[in-house]
């Protein structure tokens, strides 16, 4: 078991152990006494863990409600954050109960915009179940819905008050979905620490999920404390995010975001050996780690087109973006970039396959 605590504006913790999810009665109640546990989920989760963490909560007599979505990223919209609000009034859920987000980054997203919005906020605990979630999302506090024109748009920063995750959990995600995390865990290598980076590229992540999981967990943390509201260094997180964000909204997100983020790093690598920012070896060892983890490295569009989707990103509301640039294995650089910059950093490049 590892335990992690966050500092922010809410101090919590972040819990790692095997067979947490059976212990989920006793760590709520014990945090906030008897109350309601408000299980949301989706219709792969639940039926695969809903039912221990209903019985977990009820050892502890917590009167436990459950609200079952359809799994995807559609489901991080207005109409089913209304369909929650709507849940919880009819339920008659108070500020004195709780809601325990049980899924991947959707549910985990969406559950806390709706803990941080009803009422004008009641608590809520994390209980990720990919390995995304359980090494980004969950922690940190950001929460948020969609719109139709940008992903998380309409949110908010909003702590939990635990993040319960069971490794277990881990070994029933599909192939894609595992190796979608494992970009994510190769970002936080390439973006502060060397010696994890190189530990990926050795022993894969699914033999020492726990120790991963905290090595991101520990760095993500010591970025919140630094920037939880994201004005600064929180920005590191975004490292091949830029290009992998427009990447992903020209597929019309046929691509997982995982995806988009190993081309993006793939990308920004080569974009700065170009630049003289880094050597050779650190887009060769990013390629070549990514490779390993059978993840893409090449887009299936242009340099051209990337650009073109990076500058009518919705989510872009300044003429400049902060492009989060690598120097070296572990250490990354923000480079405060004006858009009609960006065609300059792959001009030439070869991003798409031939
Ligand atoms: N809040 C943040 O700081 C933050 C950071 C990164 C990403 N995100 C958000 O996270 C979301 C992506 O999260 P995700 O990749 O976890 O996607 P997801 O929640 O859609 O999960 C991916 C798929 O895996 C399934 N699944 C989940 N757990 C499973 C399990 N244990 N076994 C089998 N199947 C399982 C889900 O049902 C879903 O179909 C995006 O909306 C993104 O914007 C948020
Ligand atoms: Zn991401």
């Amino acid at each position: 078991m590892t335990i992690i605590n966050v500092a922010a504006s809410k101090v919590y913790d972040v819990i790692i152990k095997n067979g947490i999810l059976d212990d989920l009665g006793e760590r709520i109640t014990g945090l906030f006494g008897r109350c309601t546990a408000v299980i949301i989920s989706d219709d792969n989760v639940f039926p695969l863990y809903g039912e221990r963490v209903r019985k977990a909560l009820k050892k502890w007599d917590l009167k436990v409600l459950e609200l079952v979505l359809p799994n995807g990223e559609k489901s991080k919209s207005i109409a089913t954050y209304a369909e929650v609000m709507k849940f919880l009034a009819e339920n008659k859920v108070s500020r004195s109960d709780v809601i325990v987000a049980l899924g991947g980054g959707v549910i985990g997203d969406l559950a806390g915009f709706a803990a941080a919005t009803y009422l004008r906020g009641i608590k809520y605990v994390q209980v990720p179940t990919t390995l995304l979630a359980a090494v980004d999302s969950s922690v940190g506090g950001k929460t948020a819905v969609d719109l139709d024109i940008g992903k998380n748009l309409v949110g908010s920063f909003y702590q939990p008050s635990l993040v319960a995750c069971d490794p277990e959990t881990l070994t029933t995600l599909s192939s894609e979905v595992y190796r979608a995390g494992c970009a994510e865990i190769i970002k936080y290598g390439l973006l502060g620490n060397a010696e994890f980076f190189s530990e990926l590229a050795k022993v894969p992540v699914k033999e020492q999920y726990e120790k991963v999981i905290a090595t991101c967990v520990s760095m993500k943390r010591d970025i919140v404390k630094r920037d939880e509201f994201d004005t600064g260094k929180r920005q590191l997180l975004n490292l091949g995010h830029t290009f992998g964000h427009a990447i992903e909204a020209k597929s019309d997100f046929s691509l997982s975001h995982g995806f988009c983020v190993a081309i993006g790093m793939a990308i920004i690598s080569k974009a700065a050996v170009r630049k003289g920012i880094c050597d050779k070896s650190v887009s060769e060892a990013v390629v070549s780690i990514l490779k390993k983890y059978s993840l893409p490295t090449v887009s299936p569009y242009t340099a051209e087109i990337i650009c073109e989707a990076v500058g009518s990103d919705k989510k872009i509301f300044s003429s400049k973006l902060n492009l989060v640039v690598p120097e070296a294995v572990g250490k990354c650089r923000i480079i405060s970039t004006p858009l009609f910059e960006i065609p300059g950093w792959l001009e030439g490049m070869e991003v798409s396959a031939k």
